[in-house]
């Protein structure tokens, strides 16, 4: 293969540019799957849930991202320096809704777990149980103020 000065070849995940002196492997962003099975937390989120807003959704903004940075100084970051950069200070670039979504969706896979739940415990309990008396109060209340 002859090499020009500057040359970028993409193939599956990873972009490589080839250079004179050095070769820079930028991997692709993936889509990291939830830390159980899809039907794990049934019956409280259906298995076709997880396949729509895993499978779908947190794959979309994935692949769109992905697409979205290709070639740009955002390729080859992190996630999270992705969304910092643009968040761009208060004025979003188009990549930082896929970016964040991306985020979001990952915190919120892991947030959960099968058999989860229960009441909370240390700093949290600590803090419910000064601002509304009880765990059980709070969650009257939380409850009352749902949409
Ligand atoms: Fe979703």
């Amino acid at each position: 293969m002859a090499l020009a000065n500057r040359m970028s070849m993409k193939s599956g995940l990873a972009r490589t540019t080839v250079s004179r002196r050095c070769v820079v492997v930028r991997a692709a962003l993936e889509l990291k799957p939830p830390p159980y099975a899809l039907d794990a937390l049934e019956p409280h989120l259906s298995k076709s849930t997880l396949e729509f807003h895993w499978g779908k959704h947190h794959r979309a903004y994935v692949d769109n991202l992905n697409k979205q940075i290709a070639g740009t100084d955002l390729e080859g970051k992190t996630l999270e320096d992705i969304v910092l950069a643009s968040w761009n200070g208060g004025s979003p670039t188009p990549a930082f809704n896929n970016a964040a979504q991306i985020w979001n969706h990952t915190f919120y896979w892991e947030s959960l777990k099968p058999n989860g739940g229960g009441a909370p415990t240390g700093k949290l309990a600590d803090a419910i149980n000064a601002s509304f008396g009880s765990y059980d109060e709070f969650k009257v209340i939380f409850r009352a103020t749902q949409h």
